[in-house]
């Protein structure tokens, strides 16, 4: 075998990313949206794609560009278009990454028509949108899985749970805390905490880096 190709440690394997934010139709015109870039998904899916694998990339609306010969580009809007997409892939892939904001509340009903400003305020009901990231938690089989876990407080406390109950192998912390970090910019700065209880916190550095502290830790543990 060549030497280049050792080099390719996830080469014929498949890994499942999401990205971005999903939007949630109000009417025709309008949505429900969050400020996700999609920079951190799409800096993963490079970082995957370099290290040999095939990559299934589920995005959101965003304006990232995905320019690589293994990564498949999925586009979707809302979350239910989401979620769909990842069901049809999840049984064929080795790795789940799911990094993508994906909102938690939508609309009860779609208008038609444009809604007027006829009346004096207007009052949207929402519902839940169903947890992607938890549903792919209650059906996994050989699957290595990551979430992501945004948080403002109690920051630890908050990923260990979300760990725990969505069945991860791993999971990102973010705290819109640290300058820097968070879903807009191009830095990151994350804590990664593995279901044996594992914490380790980086610096702040580019996603793209970031995107490496994380494929790191997924490959150490796929080779423990
Ligand atoms: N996630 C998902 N489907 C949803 C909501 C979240 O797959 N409907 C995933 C995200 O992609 C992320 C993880 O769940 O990997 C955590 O998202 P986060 O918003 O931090 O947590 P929630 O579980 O949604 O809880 P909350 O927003 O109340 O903190
Ligand atoms: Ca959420």
């Amino acid at each position: 075998e060549a030497d280049i190709l050792k080099k390719l440690p996830l080469r014929g394997k498949k890994v499942l990313i999401t990205a971005g934010p999903t939007y949630e139709a109000i009417d025709p015109v309008r949505f429900i949206g969050n400020h996700s870039s999609g920079k951190m998904g799409f800096e993963i899916a490079k970082t995957t794609a370099n290290l040999g694998a095939e990559v299934i990339l589920i995005s959101g609306p965003t304006h990232q560009k995905a320019d690589h010969s293994l990564i498949n580009l999925v586009q979707v809007t809302s979350a239910q278009d989401m979620y769909d997409a990842v069901h049809k892939y999840y049984s064929n892939v080795d790795i789940a990454i799911l990094s993508a904001a994906v909102a938690d509340f939508k609309p009860k009903e779609i208008a038609n028509q444009k809604i007027k400003k006829t009346t004096s305020a207007l009052t949207l009901e929402l519902e839940k949108t169903q947890d992607i990231l938890a549903s792919l938690g209650a059906s996994k089989k050989h699957q290595y899985l990551v979430g992501f876990a945004l948080e403002t407080n109690n920051e630890l406390e908050h990923a260990k749970e979300k760990l725990d109950r969505k069945n991860l192998d791993l999971i990102v912390l973010n705290s819109l805390n640290d300058p820097g970090a968070g879903f807009q910019g191009d830095t990151n700065k994350v804590t990664l905490i593995d279901k044996a209880g594992n914490i380790k916190t980086f610096e702040l550095k580019p996603k793209s880096e970031v995107a490496k502290d994380i494929l790191n830790k997924i490959l150490d543990d796929l080779n423990a």
